[in-house]
């Protein structure tokens, strides 16, 4: 293959590696997008008692569990050292500590096997996850919407290629308030997927929880994009939940959390319709944790259907942290021409980009 980028081809293998949060996942994935293989191996047991996760303990397993998960990976595969054209790895947004591992241990690898390195924002990962194993592309321009345990962005990816961010979270993400709620409701680590559970047996009506659909004033010293019509705040509905908790003690938890899933996929579904409107999108593509969320799809699908909108979600086990995913992200850097050095460096708080 060409190591200057450009062509490529379509069976060449990038091992990618994922170590930004609480999972420890390595994958192989051709430049076609097809999966070789992907393993996952997550942390949430070793952080369920402390109900979020530990910087220091997840760097740690990460120590542990990286090789293994890199040798699964290629065995699951079927494929050695000889039959990669490069090594892909997460360089953030995520925790300091946990993205030093997966750099490390890509440095180290890349370097000596004479592989080319190429590092990856993790949410750009989540916004190719789209384009696995044989999906079909996103018609442009589209509206994507990445909701995950730390964002909550909802961004323009025009005809021309790139991204614009057109609103954030002005206080808590959507995974966030998810995995918060859960806490409130004791429902364990990680929130989202149990309280997506929990809801199943409620009333999605039993409590009307506040929606935040209006336009949102910035708070103070952040930037405009961060404010206005595309923004979003879970923390008022996190604190109403809170509140209800104390004036109906003997309320049925399920009901709490089905009224309280409503409110975060309703508000999730107004804000992207109302962006794919105002920019004569095509597409909208809804991506990360939070996507793996079984009412936000269907509601997402609904609201897409109503309005011509082309929706693609990634299939839920590419939606949470996967490294797939980077390795999708990966071939799409390296197309593009970028290569990381030796020097590469963890960057905790990088900014969605593609
Ligand atoms: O993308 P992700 O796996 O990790 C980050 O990059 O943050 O997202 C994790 C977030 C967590 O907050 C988790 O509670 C949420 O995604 N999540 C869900 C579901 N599965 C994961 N939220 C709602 N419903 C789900 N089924
Ligand atoms: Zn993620």
């Amino acid at each position: 293959m060409g190591r200057r980028g450009g062509r490529v081809r379509p069976d060449a293998l990038v091992l990618a590696i994922e170590t930004s949060c609480d999972e420890t996942a390595a994958a192989v994935v051709a430049r076609d997008g097809r999966v070789r293989s992907s393993i996952v191996a997550s942390q949430a047991e070793l952080h369920a008692r402390y109900g979020g996760v530990v910087p220091e303990l997840a760097a740690r397993r990460h120590v542990e569990a990286v090789l293994p998960a890199v040798d699964a990976a290629l065995a699951e595969a079927a494929v050695g050292w000889d039959d990669l054209a490069l090594v892909a790895v997460t360089r953030g947004p995520g925790l300091p500590a946990a993205l030093l591992v997966g750099l490390a241990a890509a440095k180290a690898l890349a370097f000596a096997r004479g592989l080319p390195l190429v590092a990856v924002n993790h949410l750009a990962g989540h916004i190719w996850a789209h384009r696995l194993d044989d999906a079909p592309p996103l018609p442009l321009p589209a509206i994507c919407l990445v909701v995950s345990g730390s964002h909550t962005d909802l961004c323009l990816l025009p005809e021309a290629g790139g991204l614009r961010l057109l609103g954030t979270t002005v206080d808590d993400a959507a995974g966030e308030v998810f995995d918060k709620v859960a806490r409130l409701l004791d429902l364990g680590y990680p929130g989202g997927p149990r309280i997506e559970l929990a809801a199943r047996q409620g009333d999605a009506h039993a409590v009307a929880f506040p929606r935040t659909l209006r336009d949102l004033n910035p708070p103070p010293g952040r930037s405009q994009v961060v404010g206005g019509r595309y923004a979003f705040s879970f923390s008022g509905l996190k604190t109403a939940v809170a509140v209800r908790r104390q004036t109906h003690p003997t309320e049925a938890v399920a009901d709490v959390a089905a009224s309280f899933q409503a409110a975060v996929v309703e508000t999730l579904v107004h804000k992207t319709i109302a962006a794919a409107r105002d920019h004569g999108a095509a597409g909208v593509l809804l991506a990360g944790g939070v996507a793996a969320n079984g009412p936000l799809r269907a509601a997402m699908a609904a609201g897409c259907g109503g309005e011509g909108l082309a929706l693609r979600v990634p299939p839920p086990w590419y939606c949470t942290d996967n490294a797939a995913m980077i390795g999708a992200a990966a071939w799409e850097a390296w197309a593009a021409g970028r290569r990381a050095g030796w020097d590469l460096d963890a960057e905790p708080d990088l900014p969605l980009e593609l």
